[in-house]
């Protein structure tokens, strides 16, 4: 009997991998899980919106002296494969990169080349945005997925075939064409291994972009589609079943007051199609708040 060759021994084990689910990078490095200790809670920095304190006054503040805030409150979604903690000097670096950029392709640029996210060794892509500078519509959502990953783009999958309809029963589109423009981004830049939620850790530090990407694009009417973006941007809020609906109001920095509409993320749309009507009354109250605009 001949032996096998090592390659295809190798192919054989990988197509083995990929056949029973495991076709994800999570890291740079291999890594013994059977070795790992139970961490316990992330503790995440703060998640900073506006003003906020540099990360030593964060770091020297007692429990009782942090602002409030119940999602913070929740521990985050701790997988086995949680990436290295991060820090909060990674939330200082994102805030004074995204605070020096001037304009949507220098922001674009100072993600791509910021190392501070844990998820981005294990990514292919760096996932920033779709669609049409200037679009009084913008749509955050919550993470790339595997097909965005792939292809560098958010909401390329068939998440993002379904955000597409929606946009366009309300005359919205990211694509140069006859309706209105739209323009699309995440509240993650990298994607996370195997879909997972993002920590709060990832959402706090990519955050400071998302805030400025938000400020340079000044939509007029914002939609948060799903947990992740409507609890990166809101204090307080509860699950996106009960926050669904109702505006909020977001303030940049520079003063501009956003109306926010937290919807049902078109994945979820997707599993339970029995909401898309709620879903449709609320492309509704969007596409009466950009009239009025
Ligand atoms: N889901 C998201 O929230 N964003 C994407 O880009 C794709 C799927």
């Amino acid at each position: 009997m001949t032996e096998a060759h090592p390659d295809e021994a190798l192919r054989a084990t990988l197509r083995w991998y990929a056949d029973m689910g495991l076709d994800d990078v999570i890291g740079a490095s291999p890594s013994d899980f059977s070795t790992w200790q139970n961490r316990g809670p992330v503790s995440a920095p703060q998640m900073q919106r506006k003003a906020p304190a540099p990360p030593s006054t964060m770091t020297n503040m007692s429990a009782t002296q942090r602002p409030s805030n119940n999602a913070r409150q929740t521990p985050a979604p701790v997988s086995g494969l949680d990436a290295p903690l991060p820090t909060d000097e990674a939330v200082a670096r994102a805030q004074a990169l995204a605070g020096g950029c001037e304009s949507l392709a220098a922001l674009r640029s100072a993600i791509q080349g910021f190392d501070g996210c844990p998820l981005k060794p294990g990514a292919r892509n760096t996932v920033i945005d779709d669609g049409i500078e200037g679009a009084p519509l913008m749509v955050l959502g919550e993470a790339p997925g595997r097909d965005e990953d792939r292809i560098g783009k958010p909401f390329v999958g068939r998440a993002g075939q379904l955000l597409d309809r929606m946009l366009a029963a309300i005359g919205h589109s990211r694509f140069e064409d006859e309706m209105e423009a739209a323009y699309i981004s995440n509240s993650i830049f990298w994607r996370p291994p195997g879909n997972r939620t993002p920590t709060r850790a990832e959402v706090a530090i990519c955050l400071p972009f998302v805030l400025r990407l938000i400020e340079l694009a000044q939509p007029k009417v914002l939609i948060l589609v799903g947990n992740t973006p409507t609890q990166a941007l809101f204090d307080s809020v509860p699950g996106i079943t009960r926050a669904r609906g109702l505006w909020r109001a977001h303030e940049t920095s520079a003063g501009q007051v956003i109306p926010a509409l937290p919807m049902f993320h078109p994945a979820f749309l997707l599993r339970q199609p029995l909401q898309k009507r709620l879903a449709w009354a609320d492309l509704i109250e969007v596409r009466k708040k950009l009239k009025d605009a």
